[in-house]
């Protein structure tokens, strides 16, 4: 007969679960991908148990081995998963028991699987934290490639999807490498928060063995124990904030995704994506799709997805555990799965992209994108206050539409009939170098400030 997770823990129970409450409650299916975190776990337990005096060394050291063995088994594809027994808690306990036999049982001792899955799931998303600040930062770096190699290209800058002012293809990457870094310090921050070790909360009230919570703190690399048994075993607050952090960081690369699409197409042609990350049209011949940026921006639909499901698990619950948590990891895996596949993906297509620095400086030159700047020479040049030199400027734009022209093609006699103080040295700031090279504002637009700002950014990168 198979052993069931009621013969692990069913003294009082004379007969199995219905095979409904079997499916609805078992877990394993998922938590499977918990067991390198729970053998961490229980490992750090079992030789703090025996250097308490709680179980014997040689006890301890039979756990320990087995415990090891259970590992390779799992890494090797070798461990036979049971539903009946539940989660990975259980999976692992009832091996080991098969194994050691009587020192198994001593393993659970001044420990309940409520602080047991919360200090697994800490390590776990803990990980994710390292990992997507990693990615990130792989991000980081193929943007800066990108603004290095055009960081005073011209293109146009947009409000509104709307022609606004030019502005350089470096400075426009460097505002995503401003967002991906605000991402990363979001991941770091809460990992920051969330390194505190719950085990040894015990079920709920701690425990009455004189256990050491600072020494399986370290040993798992937490900062400190968590300070309150009943929060320690009912917060998933680590999870939210990582699944939080992810939303926004999701957020973001949606956002580029939606621009490389625009970017990529027939109408705008700013960039080409590569082979490696485009794929053809089963009919249309002539097509080359950016899936990989569509997928990317999907993806936020799901981390979102995830956010607001933990979020409402969570909320009305009663401390403190509750089986309702159980439901936190699939959503939590599945979006720290797809952010990890979006990172890598758009870091890929950015690496490998190429900008069109002719059809962006094309586009930065049309659509009266140096309006301001014209406005701006009125103000300097002939003293106008600004809302009179807007009025002005509006005109010549008229004029211009009117023609069918850009602004740096009117004549002077056409600016003259509209203000006559204008004079011929105004052409000097309508060519769309000589706007964005105007723009030294600290955080400006100017290749002397983007330069700067990249240098920064490299040497943080570092
Ligand atoms: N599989 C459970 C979970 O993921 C482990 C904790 C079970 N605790 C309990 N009291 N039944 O939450």
């Amino acid at each position: 007969m198979t052993k069931t997770s009621n013969q692990m823990w069913g003294g009082r129970f004379a007969s199995g679960p219905d095979a409904i409450m079997e499916a609805i409650n078992a877990s394993i299916g998922f938590d499977k991908r918990l067991a390198a975190q729970d053998i961490a776990g229980s490992r750090a337990h079992a030789a703090m148990l025996a250097a308490q005096g709680i179980v014997t060394d040689k006890d301890a050291e039979a756990i320990r081995e087995g415990l090891l063995t259970i590992l390779s088994e799992i890494e090797g594809g070798k461990f036979e998963f049971s539903t009946a027994l539940e989660d990975i808690h259980m999976n692992v306990e009832a091996r080991l028991k098969d194994m050691i036999g009587a020192p198994a049982g001593r393993l659970h001792t001044a420990r309940s699987r409520n602080d047991q899955v919360a200090v697994d799931f800490r390590l776990w998303v803990r990980d994710q934290c390292d990992a997507a600040d990693q990615a990130l930062a792989a991000l980081m770096q193929a943007l800066l490639g990108q603004a290095e190699a055009g960081a005073d290209w011209v293109m146009p800058g947009f409000t509104h999807l709307q022609t606004a002012q030019p502005v350089t293809w470096g400075h426009h990457m460097l505002a995503y490498v401003e967002m991906f870094a605000r991402d990363r310090s979001r991941f770091a921050d809460a990992r920051r928060r969330m390194n505190e070790s719950p085990l040894g909360a015990a079920a709920l009230a701690g425990t009455s063995f004189p256990i050491d919570r600072h020494a399986t703190a370290e040993a798992l690399g937490f900062d400190r124990p968590t300070a309150n048994s009943l929060d320690s075993v009912s917060d998933r607050d680590f999870a939210l904030e990582f699944l939080a952090a992810s939303s926004i960081c999701a957020m973001h690369l949606s956002r580029f995704a939606e621009e490389l699409v625009i970017w990529s197409s027939a109408q705008f042609r700013f960039v080409a994506m590569s082979d490696r990350w485009s794929t053809g049209s089963s009919i249309m011949p002539q097509k080359r799709n950016p899936d990989a940026a569509e997928l990317i921006r999907a993806k936020i639909g799901r981390i979102f997805g995830a956010n607001v499901a933990l979020m409402t698990v969570m909320k009305g619950l009663p401390l403190t555990y509750s089986k309702d948590m159980q439901e936190d990891k699939e959503q939590v895996f599945d979006a720290a799965d797809s952010l990890m596949l979006a990172l890598a993906a758009m870091t890929g297509m950015v690496s490998d992209m190429t900008a069109n620095r002719p059809n962006l400086k094309a586009a930065a030159s049309s659509g009266f994108s140096t309006a301001t700047d014209l406005a701006d020479w009125l103000v300097r040049e002939l003293n106008l206050p600004f809302r009179d030199a807007h009025h002005v400027t509006g005109s010549l734009v008229a004029v211009a539409e009117g023609k069918g022209c850009d602004l740096q093609d009117l004549t002077l006699e056409d600016m003259q009939a509209v203000h006559a103080g204008i004079r011929a040295d105004v052409f000097d700031v309508l060519g769309v170098e000589n706007s964005v090279a105007s723009r030294m504002s600290y955080g400006g637009t100017a290749p002397v400030r983007v330069r700067e700002q990249i240098a920064r950014w490299k040497e943080a990168l570092k």
